[in-house]
């Protein structure tokens, strides 16, 4: 038996199909979604997951409509707005992964006062994945390790290079889950995904619910993950 698993990943897909199925546009879907990110964070945290990491924009998604992408833009302080409080009373600090430079300043800042006055928590770390795309970190990565680099003949370990990564500081991920039952990474984590259990979920995300994740975590447990060997 496996015990809690410390990185959990989510791939936040369906808001848009979620919307459409009730007939409203699909920013109803994003800001239900933007609701059950905190419902699914609460419950994360209650079961004792230590970093949770959201998928919230992808280096891809600039290519949607600038409508939607403003409003996906804004979700950030929606969702602070809203439950700063209560992730300060859980001890949940708010961190992020992405290429930050290219976010709007009003959404950046948002997310900097977050950073600065959830620092000190010391419960689960959420990561929202904003502006992030798996190829450019480890491309990233080899430009900042090249750069420091002062030996020729130094040979990289994996090791080493995952301190190169946004996800340093972070627990390996062990669980990967994506809502809405497309069968694919969309460029998400590829170098943490190595050995992470996946699970795609039949259900669009604002339809995800504590209780199925909180199923999810138990099936987790009863996984017999061999990491290759035979045991
Ligand atoms: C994919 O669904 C979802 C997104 C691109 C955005 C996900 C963002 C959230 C759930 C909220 C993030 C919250 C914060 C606080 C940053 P889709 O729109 O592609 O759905 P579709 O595939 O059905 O069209």
């Amino acid at each position: 038996m496996n015990s809690v698993p410390q990185h959990v990943a989510i791939i936040m897909d369906g808001n848009g199909r979620w919307a459409k199925a009730q007939g409203k546009p699909r920013s109803f879907g994003h800001l239900r979604g933007t609701e059950n990110v905190r419902n699914i964070a609460i419950k994360a945290n209650e079961l004792g997951v230590k970093v949770l990491t959201l998928y919230a924009f992808s280096t891809e998604n600039w290519k949607r409509p600038a409508e939607e992408v403003n409003y996906l833009m804004g979700l950030p302080k929606i969702f602070i707005d809203r439950y700063i409080d209560e992730l300060m009373q859980k001890g949940i600090k708010i961190r992020m992964i992405g290429d930050i430079e290219q976010i709007p300043s009003e959404t950046r800042k948002v997310l900097e006062r977050a950073f600065e006055k959830t620092r000190n928590n010391k419960n689960m770390t959420l990561v929202f994945a904003l502006n992030y795309g798996g190829r450019k970190e480890i491309v990233d990565g080899i430009n900042r390790y090249v750069k420091q680099l002062d030996d020729k003949d130094h040979v990289l370990t994996e090791d080493e290079f995952s301190r190169y990564l946004y996800t340093a500081e972070y627990p390996e991920l062990e669980l990967m889950i994506r809502t809405s039952l497309d069968y694919r990474i969309s460029n998400f984590l590829l170098w943490q995904l190595c050995y992470a259990e996946m699970c795609f979920i039949d259900k669009y995300w604002p339809d995800f619910t504590g209780e199925d994740f909180e199923n999810i975590i138990n099936d987790f447990m009863q996984r017999h993950r061999r990491f290759g060997g035979l045991e």
